[in-house]
């Protein structure tokens, strides 16, 4: 198994469905609310996890009956929460509105997530046994750039997940192996709207990266190698949300197993198409038979 440790957020996702939202001042009747465990940290140990990697999660929780909640859904699909901890306050909450049209309204509060500015003493020990880390930007930025920093030291590799996009600083940069923006993160970071050339631009601050593109698959370039495209297969999407988590939690296991790069592309494709057949982030992240079947 890919010994896979996870650095990032977990939310609890407090989802109103409702035909129109209201304006500022204005008070309407929604049709439904839903609670759903998320958070793009939470997320990618899932999917991880589900895809047979051995996964530990660092993290923070609130001592509220949400972190309660995200504690037991990421032990629920096999995530090893000896890291995340409970601080005092509230966890992280993420307030989306949904309208008819499909359009979404989101306000985040970092909670729990926000104490997360360094890295606890044992961090490094968890990381430094690991194969990979996985990183994202849901939490403070110098907890990001310590996670990476002690990878780099223990020879761990790092996988960033750029979002939500914004500057990355070299200190980071520096140590990460493999950047897997989407098409929209890639644009925004480097101001190219053609993934190809947003995805070649990226390889001046990094040795790898994966664009993700949406029913497209993906895009893989290296620094001295040509570009690869791999397809997604085709299905018929039902709720996208949590596809980019999916793929990159079953592509880093596959790449942790020595999977060539092509292969752990497609096998990420194949994990990610099963999550957008079904409603949900987090429950929607197929389990390694599935993947297997979907991938043969
Ligand atoms: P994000 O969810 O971060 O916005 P993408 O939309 O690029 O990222 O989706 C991530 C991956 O999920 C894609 O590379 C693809 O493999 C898969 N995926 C997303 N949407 C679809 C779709 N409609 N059909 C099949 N696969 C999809
Ligand atoms: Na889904």
């Amino acid at each position: 198994m890919t010994d896979i440790v996870v650095l990032g957020s977990t939310n609890m996702d407090l989802v109103t469905y409702v035909e129109k939202a209201p304006q500022r001042g204005e008070t309407v009747t929604g049709r439904e609310f839903r609670t759903i465990p998320g958070g793009k940290g939470a997320n990618q140990a899932i999917a991880a996890a589900r895809a047979g990697g051995d996964v530990s999660m660092i993290g923070a929780v609130g001592n509220d009956a949400f972190g309660t909640r995200l504690r037991s859904t990421l032990e629920h699909s096999g995530v090893d929460t000896d890291d995340l901890r409970t601080v005092e306050g509230p966890s992280g909450t993420a307030h989306i509105v949904v309208d008819d049209e499909g359009g979404n309204a989101i306000v985040v509060i970092p909670g729990a997530n926000g104490t997360l500015d360094h890295l606890s003493p044992g961090d490094e020990g968890v990381i430094a046994s690991a194969d990979l880390l996985l990183l994202q930007l849901e939490i403070p930025l110098p907890a990001v750039v310590a996670g990476a920093q002690a990878a780099r030291r223990h020879g761990v590799r790092t996988v960033l997940t750029p979002s939500p996009a914004q500057p990355l600083p070299d200190e980071l940069l520096i140590a990460v192996d493999l950047l897997v923006p989407n098409e929209h993160e890639a644009t925004t970071l480097t101001g190219r709207t053609d993934p190809r050339e947003a995805a070649i631009g990226l390889l001046d601050l990094v040795p790898e990266v994966v664009v993700t593109l949406g029913a497209a698959g993906s895009l893989y370039v290296a620094r001295g190698a040509d570009p690869v495209t791999v397809p997604a297969p085709k299905v018929a999407p039902v709720d996208t949300t949590g596809a980019g988590d999916t793929f990159v939690g079953a592509l880093a296991v596959a790449r942790g197993e020595g999977r060539p790069m092509r292969e752990a592309l497609a096998w990420a494709a194949a994990a990610a198409a099963l999550s957008v057949q079904r409603e949900g982030a987090s429950a929607s992240m197929p389990y390694r038979p599935e993947i297997e079947a979907r991938y043969a």
